[in-house]
C-alpha cells in the first residue's frame, strides 16, 4: 500500500470516539480510516494517569502494526494525559484533540472567558487550561467536569428534562463567570450540543474539538502530500477489544452511519504488540 492509502488511525477508550471518526469522515470523506475502541477498558475519565498511558501504548501498539500512516487520539481524557508520551513510542505522527480544541477556542471568544467541560481526569489534568492560555496569556478558563453526561449521551436522552436538569447543575457555574465560548471536550458530548445549547443559550460558542481535529489532520496530511488521491471507495474498520450490548446501534447513532466491519481483538493480542 502506498503511504497516502494508508488509512489513518484512531483511537478512544470505546465508542466516544466516533464522533470525532464522523467529523474526519466528513472533511476527508477519501481517506481510509481504521478505528480502536479500548471497550474493555472504558471509562478512561475516572482512571488514574499511569493506567491511561498503559492502555494508550498498547492502543498505539495496534493501531501502528495495522500500518497505519498518522494516529488521532480521539479521547480527550488520554490526548490529555498521554499525548506527549504516545509521540515519543510511535513511528508515525500523533495528533491529540487537546491542542486542536484550544485553538479552536481562542480564535473563537472575544471576552477571553472560556469554559471546558470534560471527564474528572481531563479537568483535573488542567491540559485544556495550559494550552489556552499558552495561545493566549489573558484568557480565563473555568472547568467543570461532568461525568453523568457521557450516560446521558449513550443513552440518546437529547431532548429530555432530566439533560436539562443536570447541564444546568454543571453548568451553572461556568455561566456565572459570564463565559462566551465552551469547550465540548469529552468525546461524548457533541450528541448533547442541542440539550447543551439549551442551557448556555445563543451567546455562548460550542466547540466540537473533534471537529476542530478532523481540520487539523486535514491541514496536517494536505501540507505533508499525503492525502489519499486514490479513486477507490475508502475502507472504514473498526476494532475493539470488547463487544459490548448496543455497540453498533449507539455507534452508529455517533458515528451518523453504517458501520460495516466490527471486529472483537483479544486482550492477549493487546498485550502482546510492542
Ligand atoms: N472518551 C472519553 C473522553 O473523551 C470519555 C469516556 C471515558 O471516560 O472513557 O474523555
Amino acid at each position: 500500500m502506498n503511504e497516502k492509502s494508508k488509512p489513518i488511525g484512531l483511537f478512544d477508550s470505546g465508542i466516544g470516539g466516533l464522533t470525532v471518526a464522523r467529523r474526519v469522515m466528513e472533511i476527508m470523506p477519501q481517506e481510509n480510516t481504521l478505528y480502536f475502541g479500548d471497550s474493555a477498558h472504558v471509562p478512561y475519565g475516572s482512571k488514574s494517569t499511569e493506567t491511561v498511558r498503559h492502555y494508550t501504548k498498547q492502543a498505539v501498539g495496534f493501531l501502528e502494526k495495522k500500518d497505519v500512516k498518522l494516529i488521532i487520539i480521539a479521547c480527550n481524557t488520554a490526548s490529555a494525559v498521554a499525548l506527549e508520551y504516545a509521540s515519543s513510542i510511535a513511528s508515525v505522527p500523533v495528533i491529540g484533540v487537546i491542542e486542536p480544541g484550544a485553538l479552536g477556542a481562542v480564535a473563537a471568544t472575544t471576552s477571553q472567558r472560556i469554559g471546558v467541560i470534560g471527564t474528572e481526569g481531563t479537568v483535573r489534568s488542567e491540559a485544556y487550561k495550559d494550552a489556552i492560555t499558552e495561545m493566549n496569556t489573558g484568557a480565563t478558563v473555568t472547568s467543570m467536569a461532568c461525568p453523568l453526561l457521557v450516560g446521558f449521551s449513550e443513552e440518546g436522552l437529547v431532548d429530555h428534562p432530566a439533560t436539562d436538569l443536570i447541564i444546568h447543575d454543571y453548568l451553572d457555574p461556568l455561566l456565572a463567570q459570564s463565559i462566551d465560548t465552551m469547550i465540548m471536550g469529552c468525546t461524548h458530548y457533541p450528541i448533547l450540543e442541542p440539550a447543551l445549547a439549551r442551557v448556555t443559550g445563543d451567546s455562548v460558542q460550542l466547540i466540537d474539538p473533534g471537529r476542530e481535529t478532523a481540520q487539523f489532520v486535514f491541514d496536517t496530511l494536505c501540507s505533508q502530500d499525503l492525502l489519499n488521491d486514490s479513486e477507490t471507495p475508502p475502507f472504514h474498520l473498526y476494532f475493539l477489544s470488547d463487544f459490548p450490548h448496543k455497540f453498533v446501534e449507539v455507534g452508529e447513532r455517533f458515528l451518523g452511519r453504517k458501520m460495516s466491519h466490527v471486529e472483537k481483538i483479544s486482550l492477549e493480542s493487546l498485550r502482546e504488540v510492542k
